[in-house]
């Protein structure tokens, strides 16, 4: 099983049958309210009847048409959506089947885009410790998680990372952005000193770090990534899998924070998690550097078989409509002070040592039990779940994130349910 501890889950399954909007229904008939959008993806709900019927009609009219060198109308429409969606200057879309494939999908452009025109000796990336971006070769290469990259070799050579902006002895228990950590963006001039600017190709950050507990960027942090990678010609990815589609009460972490990369890697969201799909938005610049050459040459040697595939194309289409019609996009505004209340009243209980939140994203972080680290989350999670509620854990932080139709007395469910069990674990 994917991320799994094999062994505890088969001695005591935790089995979903079915869903609708907040809960889950396990298999022993048990509702479980679901505090994370499955992983980080339903936002608009479960079983939302706008999606399934599109998908269903999708399925009987136009079931698959070849992504190679012939189109169908529903990928069309759903990159216009998404451009008009997107912060101003990202126009243009690929498509691919997940957030890993997005990244790497991110980083080849990134890559042949310098290469198409004429700065090819700009082959590095750079990436982020904590940084979260997938399991494929380039993602586990760019992303800062040891335990994800230890087993497997040397990965991409000309990488390197910033440092992360986790600092609890300065930032613990903050609302929203912390005020210390500014000068850690300045590391990449130390980056760039140390390589030269005419090797880097790009920088990829996410602009909350979710996978790794939920790390906000300090206050003025992604604007001077941003102004630092303008300066000496370095593309600016953001990696807007968790943040994009009104996780922050904005449709992109891009808009929360005011700052528009270059390019920008998306999927679980963008079809509620329903049909795996992701896509890639680059800007009209990059875009346009690719179309020289001969009319009849492949311009950008990449793609899925499943990219931007009918049925996952007009799930997209139903999930944007859906968040358009019910404003979910703007609710982890409206919600935001109702949420981080919540959540900081847990400060003062077992063994918590940081409550951090922004938009509809918490997090809870653990003291490890010494000598034994994650197993205190663990239990917290494995109590959750036992006790009806569905609970994300990594490392010892328990990660919230709830699908974007949660009401308030879902979150005091919520949070008085974290409440007990943290009562409750050793
Ligand atoms: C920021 C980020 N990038 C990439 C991914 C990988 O997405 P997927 O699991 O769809 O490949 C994730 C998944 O959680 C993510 O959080």
């Amino acid at each position: 099983m994917p991320f799994t501890a094999n062994r505890q889950f088969k001695k005591a399954p935790r089995m979903f049958v079915g869903a609708k909007d907040m809960h889950y229904t396990t298999s022993d008939g048990r509702q479980v309210l679901d505090g994370t959008a499955g992983l980080w993806c339903v936002n608009a709900g479960h079983c939302r009847p706008k999606i399934t019927e599109a998908i269903a009609r999708q399925a009987a009219e136009l079931d698959y048409a070849p992504a190679f060198q012939m189109g169908h109308p529903k990928a069309f429409e759903l990159a216009n959506q998404l451009v008009q969606l997107a912060p101003q200057g990202l126009d243009h879309v690929l498509f691919t089947n997940s957030g890993s494939e997005s990244v790497e999908t991110a980083l080849k452009v990134a890559l042949a885009y310098h290469r198409v025109k004429g700065e090819g000796s700009r082959f590095r990336l750079i990436g982020r410790e904590r940084g979260y971006h997938g399991v494929n070769f380039g993602g586990i290469s760019v992303g800062g998680i040891v335990s994800n990259r230890k087993m497997f070799g040397t990965l991409l050579t000309g990488v390197d990372h910033l440092p992360h902006t986790h600092n609890l002895a300065k930032n613990a228990f903050t609302r929203g952005e912390p005020d210390h950590g500014l000068d850690l963006a300045d590391e990449l001039e130390r980056i760039v000193t140390l390589h030269d600017a005419s090797t880097i190709a790009a920088v990829i950050v996410e602009p909350v770090a979710g996978s790794t507990g939920v790390l906000i960027p300090p206050k003025g942090y992604l604007q001077r990534l941003r102004d630092i990678t303008k300066k000496h010609g370095i593309l600016l990815i953001f990696d807007e899998v968790i943040t994009g589609f009104g996780r922050l009460g904005t449709p992109f972490a891009a808009d929360y924070f005011g700052v528009t990369p270059d390019i920008m890697v998306t999927a679980k969201g963008l079809t509620n998690g329903v049909i795996p799909m992701g896509a890639v938005l680059v800007s009209s610049e990059i875009h346009d550097t690719f179309m020289q050459g001969p009319e009849h040459v492949i311009e950008f040697m990449h793609g899925y078989t499943y990219s931007g595939n009918p049925i996952a194309s007009a799930a997209g289409l139903a999930t944007l409509e859906t968040y358009k019609e019910e404003g979910l996009l703007q609710r982890g505004t409206e919600l935001g002070p109702y949420w981080a209340d919540a959540l900081h009243s847990l400060k003062d209980e077992p063994n918590v040592i940081d409550v951090r939140n922004i938009g509809l994203v918490g997090a809870i972080e653990l003291q490890p039990i010494a000598g034994e680290p994650t197993k205190r989350a663990f239990s917290a999670f494995v109590k959750a779940f036992e006790s009806g509620f569905l609970i994300r854990t990594t490392g010892d932080i328990i990660a919230l994130s709830p699908p974007l139709i949660v009401q308030k007395h879902h979150i005091d469910e919520l949070v008085d349910g974290i409440r007990t069990v943290l009562r409750a674990i050793p």
